[in-house]
């Protein structure tokens, strides 16, 4: 971020593709803010938001062909307003064809994964337009080791490609970069700074892409890289301070990076009027109370109040079994137990206006697109830890509202979170009792507790923690016949679970080595008593969730 009022950005226009968001986390990445907006923004709506220097623009890639009836635009103000745009597959083709060329419509055929384009040097009449691909070269496992390479060859890059339509007549003043063996025009630029690619430089099968965004960024558009987590805590805590004032804050904790990195920022900028509140639900995992109490309290010296309602929780979950009703107990008991902490708050320490919450860019590109989330098929209800009950009269103070999950991590590691802090693995809110297959007691959750414990471990001591998005164990409700020692055994089954994912809308199961399993195994069954078997879940999402309930 630029330290002047005005921050230095890039506008993403989203037109549907699978990689709009990823766009934007590129940019970020090369430290330049970036935003994620409709594909029907217009000039005119964005620039309304005055503290945004607009730099230029990337037009995103999308399920759409420019002949579809519905084919959505681009606001022409936008490809008049001087400033660069990068049109990606389709955002190339609407590009041409909004600025008078034309795209060539190839029904039914499409161009889908690795290719390689050649990028023709001595097509360029003038050397501007070349910048977007300026001091890029192949490193030298990609080269091809029998090829002579001397400064006439040309320069061949390997690209991911993704397209059925193709610029077919340029639009005036636009040369042609880079072709491939199928698509003759793969690379259009002009001297103003437009640059339409038909592969994605996004994607890491692109892996020069990179530093084609870069060239975007630095050498056409003219950005400085001030997008840095130092400079978002300078601009967040001073957002936060003009908006809370001298009043109070709440901020409830789960345990997550999330809520500790935005109470970390709310500390910082106004200090004591901060209170955080962590609900002990019972359904946490072994030692998570206390390392809560002992970051916050003891080492970040932040105002905390730990509510033991274990015993409220459990009660409440007594003979429990169906999935989605401890959900909704869980949700209920949640906000009744932090309602009734902050009222407490309240009477002791003088009114609390507003209430943090750990809100993410993700969640905010969610609500504000125009995609199918609302109308989706509800699989789980998501109690989310801190969720605002509808008649609290808190204002919400969201301090992550722009950050995407790295850079939350970046700034927590900054302002002193500890690493294992920051790389732990999601927990979701109702905890251990959607592990536990069937009714939630004491004895169940002190098993699970314990096969967990030992299942983190080892993954840890393995080395493969940080490789994973997540890991658990699962107690299942179902007994089989064993043998220990001499005597037979009729005990629990206990399930792990351990997968790698990007975003957990998707998600594979992990390959851990048949010795760390088996090394899990031995322990969970020796260690844990009332386990006698341990199986391994090797199920993708989809179709199977994360979690088992
Ligand atoms: P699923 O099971 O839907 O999980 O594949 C995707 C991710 O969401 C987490 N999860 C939850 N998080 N409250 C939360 O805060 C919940 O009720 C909840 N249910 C699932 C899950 O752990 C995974 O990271």
């Amino acid at each position: 971020m630029q330290s002047s009022e005005r921050r230095q950005a890039i506008i993403v226009l989203d037109f549907g593709s699978q990689y709009s968001r990823l766009i934007t986390r590129r940019v970020r990445e090369c430290h330049v803010y970036s935003e994620l907006v409709p594909a029907t923004t217009t000039l005119a709506q964005l620039q309304q938001n005055t503290h945004l220097d607009i730099k230029g623009f990337i037009l995103s890639g999308g399920p759409a062909s420019v002949y579809d009836e519905l084919a959505p635009a681009c606001d022409p103000a936008i490809l008049q307003s001087g400033l660069p745009v990068l049109g990606i597959c389709y955002g190339m083709h609407l590009l041409a064809q909004q600025l008078g060329g034309h795209v060539a419509h190839n029904l039914g055929q499409r161009e889908y994964g690795p290719a390689t384009i050649e990028v023709q040097v001595d097509a360029v009449l003038d050397k501007r337009a070349l910048r977007i691909f300026e001091g890029i070269s192949i490193s030298p496992e990609q080269t091809d080791h029998l090829e002579q390479v001397t400064e006439t060859t040309p320069l061949r890059l390997p690209v991911w490609m993704s397209h059925g339509d193709s610029v077919d007549t340029l639009p005036p003043g636009f040369v042609v970069l880079a072709r491939t063996e199928s698509t003759p025009v793969a690379a259009i630029a002009s001297p103003e700074g437009m640059v339409g690619l038909q592969f994605h430089p996004e994607v890491t099968h692109t892996p020069q892409g990179k530093e084609i965004i870069r060239n975007f960024l630095f050498r056409i558009c003219g950005c400085e890289p001030g997008w840095t987590a130092n400079s978002v805590i300078e601009e967040t805590v001073e957002q936060i301070r003009q908006q809370a004032g001298r009043e109070r804050v709440i901020c409830g904790l789960s345990g997550g990076v999330d809520s500790a990195v935005a109470a970390l920022l709310i500390h910082k900028a106004v200090g004591d009027q901060l209170t955080c509140v962590f609900v002990d639900t019972g359904c946490l995992r072994a030692g998570e109370r206390e390392q809560v109490v002992d970051t916050f309290s003891t080492h970040l010296h932040i105002p905390l109040v730990v509510v033991d309602a274990r015993q409220r929780f459990l009660a409440r979950l007594a003979d429990v079994s169906d999935p989605e009703q401890k959900r909704k107990i869980i949700g209920a008991e949640f906000i009744r137990v932090f309602e009734e902490e902050a009222l407490r708050l309240e009477q002791e320490g003088g009114p609390i206006a507003f209430l943090a919450q750990g809100t993410l860019y993700p969640d905010v590109i969610e609500s504000t697109s125009h995609d199918t989330a609302s109308t989706a098929t509800r699989i789980k209800t998501h109690h989310n830890v801190g969720g605002l009950p509808e008649d609290m009269i808190f204002k919400l103070v969201e301090p992550l509202r722009m950050l995407f999950k790295d850079e939350v991590r970046e700034i927590g590691l900054a302002l002193g979170l500890p690493e294992e802090w920051v790389w732990r693995h999601p927990f979701p809110g109702p905890g251990l009792a959607i592990r536990i297959i069937g009714a939630v007691d004491e004895e169940r959750l002190a098993t699970l507790r314990a096969a967990d414990t030992i299942l983190i471990e080892e993954i840890r001591r393995a080395g493969v923690y940080r490789k994973l998005g997540q890991a658990f164990a699962v107690l299942t409700p179902i007994q089989s016949v064993g043998v220990m020692g001499d005597g037979r055994t009729y005990a629990n089954v206990v399930a792990i679970r351990a997968v790698t994912t990007g975003d957990f809308m998707t998600a594979d199961w992990a390959r851990l080595s048949p010795d760390l399993l088996g090394r899990i195994s031995n322990r969970i069954v020796n260690e844990v008593p009332g386990v006698n078997r341990v199986v391994y879940d090797i199920t993708s999402k989809p179709p199977a969730t994360i979690e088992w309930e």
